[in-house]
């Protein structure tokens, strides 16, 4: 089934010069094809649209504060099953239990700083593509 899915490089993933490689790892993937992408330091307000449903959590200030300390990437990727696919290449939340291969695996060690977001229901895409993509929506 062809989807779309909002797919964020964080911070550490441009700081550290892996987004190219990240970018790529995507690319590869049969059948995936880019629909927007745009280099940006997100602000508070848009991040806590994002992440409204983790207000009050012991990790939503400093995910806050990590997400707003410098530039990110912001991509809408469509293709077949590509909001699984993408959270599969991303690999779990937290890097140390991410398998071998997975970009999280490969190149992170902590949750804060985890490489990447990605829309975990097609649902929840249409709701991001909209915050950080309005004229996708
Ligand atoms: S939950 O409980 O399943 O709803 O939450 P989870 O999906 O594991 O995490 C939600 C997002 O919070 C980020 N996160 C953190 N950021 C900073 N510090 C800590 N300790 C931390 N723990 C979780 C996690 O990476 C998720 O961000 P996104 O952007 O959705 O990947």
């Amino acid at each position: 089934m062809s989807q779309r899915t909002l797919v964020l490089l964080k911070p550490d993933a441009v700081q550290r010069g892996l987004a190219g490689e990240i970018i790529s790892r995507i690319e590869r993937k049969a059948g995936w094809r880019f629909a927007a992408m745009e280099l940006r330091t997100f602000d508070r307000a848009t991040l806590e649209q994002h992440y409204a449903e983790h207000v009050g959590r012991d990790f939503y200030e400093p995910l806050l504060g990590f997400m707003t300390s410098g530039p990110s990437i912001a991509l809408i990727v469509e293709g077949e099953n590509v909001v699984p696919g993408i959270r599969a290449l991303a690999g779990a939340t937290d890097p140390l239990a991410a398998g071998a291969g997975t970009i999280r695996g490969d190149y992170a060690t902590i949750t804060r700083e985890n490489l990447i977001h990605a829309s975990d229901s097609p649902e929840s895409a249409e709701r991001e593509i909209k915050i950080f993509f309005p004229a996708h929506a």
